[in-house]
């Protein structure tokens, strides 16, 4: 099978606001094999020696869980405000439509940790980016960014750049 995968994700217009274009990458978890394939690209351009593989809620959890399985590392939910029980570390960030917190369990990353952030879409970079935020004040070394779709057109780079932000790795 080769994969399409600008084909498998869907564009629907207007949501979940008008003017706002959003990506539905359901058509990829529908096939099998896609979403296989997926996983395998995600996995193959990830650095070596992940300790942690951080999914941000939701759809970064799909795409992380089965990364950090097949790495052989921690997956870590980073997760909305007011969803994690314990102790939290929390950032609140602006998204391309509306603002967002995201908090991670205090004791989720340990020093030194080698941190891989997997998302579904690349956006503004807004969400990595407060991910990233998390990863540092746990004491974290965030070696990458590996994202299905980005969305060049919004720039999401130059905002993860002005992060410390460089080694990112799209497939489309
Ligand atoms: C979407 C997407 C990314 C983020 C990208 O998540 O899954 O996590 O937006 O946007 P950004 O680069 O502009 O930050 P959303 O917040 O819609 O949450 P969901 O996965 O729960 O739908």
């Amino acid at each position: 099978m080769t994969l399409d995968l600008r084909a498998l994700i869907r564009d629907v217009p207007d949501f979940p606001k008008p003017g706002v274009g959003f990506k539905d990458i359901t058509p990829i978890l529908a096939s099998p094999q896609a979403f296989q394939e997926t996983v395998d690209l995600l996995v193959a351009a990830a650095p070596d020696d992940i300790d942690v593989v951080c999914g941000m809620e939701a759809r970064g959890f799909i795409f992380g869980a089965p990364v950090a399985l097949a790495l052989g590392a921690s997956f870590v939910p980073v997760r909305k405000s007011g969803k994690l029980p314990r102790d939290t570390v929390e950032t609140t960030y602006d998204l391309e439509y509306g603002t967002q917190t995201l908090a991670v369990h205090s004791d989720a990353i340990d020093e030194g940790d080698r941190v891989l952030i997997v998302d579904d879409v690349l956006a503004t970079g807004g969400t990595v980016a407060a991910t990233a935020d998390l990863v540092r004040r746990l004491g974290g070394a965030l070696v990458a960014v590996d994202v299905v779709m980005e969305l060049a057109f919004l720039e999401p780079r130059a905002l993860l750049a002005r992060h410390g932000i460089d080694v990112v790795h799209t497939l489309v």
